[in-house]
């Protein structure tokens, strides 16, 4: 794979146009002066997971392969912050899951797969469902095409979703003042595990639910090394949250704006959230442990140890930003969960990983993150914006 050059494409929507490369040292021609060893693919790599993940291959000297649209706003801010602390150990492309034979070319040579590119939130896909399916299922399996078609497959890891498991309607909860608790002592203790029927709730549960089951069938007929994790909700820097998903960083950009927050149902909705370093510790284990792991899904959060529900949250909002938060309610939004909590224990039995960061710890750091960078949240760099801008509307 080349950088610094103009290619040919064809786009998820069948349109063709060129794509661009970019170097992740301008002017420099010679891209390869690092390329010995064989780079990671991560998809989505410009994202909020994506970065945070780069970021850590980068710093322990991995080269690194990111295939990103951009179509999320305020990931172009990612991809300059890689590009300006990792330089040339990375390689940028800038098209679009939705085209296999591009895919292909970003698989051939990687010696691992991180595949996260995705639409991403449940309300985007109410709006658009086949665009939704495109990228995630369709996108997904032209991910394990690529990887079946490589003599010595790399191995994949596949970030699936809870949702997955429906809206848990089957469990009963008794109602206290800012959260609802499981009535079953087990998941109360525990969370949900695999064992879970499966329950695709909304265009996004069954796309990205086809993907995840996609992935363990090509571990399984045709051995390729893959799993699955079903992820909760994930927080951290250099997620730039909005109302359809990141809620975290979403209530944390709220306040500090001091624009008010909108809670969808009574806020006492609760999750366990992983802070992402935590995530990445996991998605290190997995390819090490591949071996072990490969055909699996995992439930992969915070744990019952690591739970909060949207009330509460305001409340550490609250205490963190000090004085008082803007907040209205609107009705439930369609297959939200009451509850959602992971039983990690399967993975963390395997391979020894659990949860680090605290609730209030990764808050505190999220938020003080967002807060220093307030400033430049809309001054990112007019080159890479505009590469964004170009990508996004079809013209390069
Ligand atoms: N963050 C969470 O809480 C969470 C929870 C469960 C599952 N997940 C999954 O984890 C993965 C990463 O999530 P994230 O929070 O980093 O989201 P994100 O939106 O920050 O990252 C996704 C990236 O994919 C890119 N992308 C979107 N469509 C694309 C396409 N067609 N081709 C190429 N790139 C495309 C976007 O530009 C973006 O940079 C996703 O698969 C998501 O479904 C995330």
């Amino acid at each position: 794979m080349t950088r610094g050059k103009t290619n040919a494409a064809a786009n998820g929507n069948g349109r063709h146009h060129n794509f661009k490369t970019l170097s992740a040292t301008p002017g420099n021609t010679n891209a390869r002066t690092n390329g010995k060893s064989k780079p990671i693919l991560i998809t989505g790599g410009a994202g909020f997971v994506g970065s945070n993940l780069a970021h850590r291959l980068l710093s322990a000297g991995r080269r690194v392969r990111l295939l990103d649209n951009l179509s999320r706003s305020g990931v172009e801010r990612n991809l300059q912050w890689l590009i300006e602390t990792h330089g040339d150990l990375l390689d940028i492309e800038v098209p679009d899951v939705r085209n296999l034979s591009i895919v292909k070319e970003a698989v051939k040579d990687a010696s691992q797969v991180f595949h996260f590119a995705a639409q991403v939130a449940v309300t985007s896909s109410l709006g658009d469902p086949i665009e939704d399916f495109e990228i995630n299922a369709r996108g997904t399996l032209n991910l394990l095409e690529a990887v079946r078609n490589v003599h010595n497959p790399p191995p994949l890891v596949f970030t699936s979703t809870n949702k997955v498991y429906g809206n848990l309607a089957d469990l009963q909860f008794t109602n206290g003042v800012t959260r609802y608790s499981p009535v079953n002592r087990l998941i109360r203790e525990r969370g949900i595990g695999e064992k879970r029927p499966l329950d695709f709730h909304s265009p996004y549960g069954c796309s990205k639910g086809a993907a995840d089951q996609y992935v363990i069938d090509y571990a399984r007929t045709y051995r390729i090394p893959a799993l699955v994790f079903r992820m909760s909700c994930i927080y951290g820097p250099h997620q730039y949250g909005n109302e359809d998903q990141g809620w975290v960083a979403h209530f944390v950009i709220r306040a500090l704006n001091g624009e008010p927050i909108t809670i969808y149902g009574d806020g006492k909705q609760v999750r366990d959230i992983l802070f992402i370093d935590d995530l990445v510790d996991a998605f290190l284990l997995a390819q090490q442990h591949m071996k072990k792991l490969t055909g699996n899904a995992f439930n992969i959060g915070g744990g019952p140890q690591n739970t909060i529900s949207l009330l509460e949250l305001l409340d550490l909002l609250g205490e963190l930003h000090g004085g008082e938060l803007s907040v209205h309610f609107e009705d439930w939004r369609a297959a939200d969960q009451r509850y959602y909590v992971a039983d990690t224990n399967r993975f963390g039995g395997l391979t020894g990983w659990k949860p680090k960061v605290g609730v209030r710890e990764g808050v505190q750091r999220l938020y003080e993150w967002l807060a220093a960078g307030t400033q430049q949240f809309h001054a990112a760099p007019v080159a890479v914006r505009e590469l964004a801008r170009v990508v996004e509307a079809g013209k390069v």
